[in-house]
């Protein structure tokens, strides 16, 4: 979707939007797959609710994009405009337990920021990529650590209502790789309440974690983690190895030798690529396990 010769283009600009015209989504993914369309950048948050206004009046449709760490996003010329929230550096402070972190902001510098200042608990989210949004949406998890145990607040800006709003932690539902935002929520800011421990401690305990996610994890290769979510009471992972698909292709796109749920974009993957890998692979594990396999990825398809 070209926006930047509309006359809207000059509205944004006022309000301090930058519009960067055509760029490829591959570069901002970390499968490196994406087509291409123009791209807003908000730096101030109380502008969002102007600039979805206008573009609602000029019927366009938008996306937000976060550290792309979690999505598979369609080829070709896109149907939509790109928004991105940048973070000012670094975006967090702690006062007391709580920490008060920008969406925008890198997790993992999150938990490092934190464990700086003796606050502990997220030792388990260290090598997940991505932004603090992403991981609060899906309700990141890793090693016995969910994002969502902590969280107290949630600043938002709220499609349905037009208007940034906070909400109480109590009054979000975490569950599995799932919560109770709407999909059109955009995540601004969280308040997290975080158990007190020396630094020494939590550094032991993320190097634990780093040392597994090593050991298991394809962590060098373009992926955008796991492909599946987990079933109940299973491991995509260990199934899709059972049934010897370690190395399966579909053009570029590859199943990990590494971790079986991962995908890997070998070369230059597309997202058709990716799909036919995503819709063999369920089939397979559906006819041997009779289980249906979630995707765990999040699709942005036309
Ligand atoms: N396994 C295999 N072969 C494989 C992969 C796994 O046999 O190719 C076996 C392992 O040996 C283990 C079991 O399957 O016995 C589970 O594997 P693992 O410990 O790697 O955990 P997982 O269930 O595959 C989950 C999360 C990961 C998270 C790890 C560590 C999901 C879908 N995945 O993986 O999260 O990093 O636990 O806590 O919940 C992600 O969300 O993108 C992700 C990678």
């Amino acid at each position: 979707m070209r926006i930047s010769e509309k006359p809207l283009a000059a509205r944004l600009k006022e309000l301090g939007v930058e519009l960067h015209a055509g760029v490829s989504l591959s570069e901002k993914t970390s499968l490196g797959i994406g087509g291409t369309t123009d791209e807003l950048v908000l730096r101030r948050f109380d502008t969002i609710p102007e600039v979805m206004r206008l573009l609602a009046d000029e019927k366009i449709p938008h996306r937000f994009l976060g550290g792309g760490t979690n999505v598979l996003i369609d080829d070709g010329e896109l149907p939509w405009v790109v928004l991105h929230l940048p973070t000012s550096q670094p975006g967090m402070r702690v006062e007391g337990n709580a920490a008060y972190v920008d969406a925008a902001a890198d997790l993992g510098g999150m938990v490092t920021f934190c464990a700086k200042r003796d606050l502990g608990g997220m030792e388990g989210l260290i090598g997940v990529p991505g932004s603090v949004g992403g991981a609060l949406r899906m309700n990141a998890g890793a090693y016995g650590t969910q994002i969502g145990s902590y969280v107290r607040e949630v600043e938002l800006y709220r499609a349905a209502t037009g208007e940034i709003e906070t909400v109480r932690g109590n009054d979000i539902r975490f569950d599995y790789r799932h919560t109770s935002f709407a999909p059109d929520d955009v995540m601004l800011r969280v308040k997290l309440e975080l158990p007190s421990k020396p630094f020494k401690e939590i550094l032991a305990g993320i190097k634990v974690c780093n040392e597994k996610r090593r050991a298991s994890q394809p962590l060098n290769q373009k992926s955008a983690g796991c492909i599946f979510k987990n079933p109940p009471g299973g491991s995509a992972g260990r199934m899709i190895d059972e049934l010897g698909l370690k190395g399966h292709r579909a053009g570029d796109a590859m199943v990990s030798d590494r971790h079986a749920n991962f995908f890997i974009n070998a070369g230059k993957a597309s997202c058709a690529d990716m799909l036919r890998l995503i819709d063999d692979v369920r089939e397979r594990v559906r006819l041997r396990y009779g289980v249906e396999l979630e995707n765990e990825v999040i699709l942005w398809k036309n």
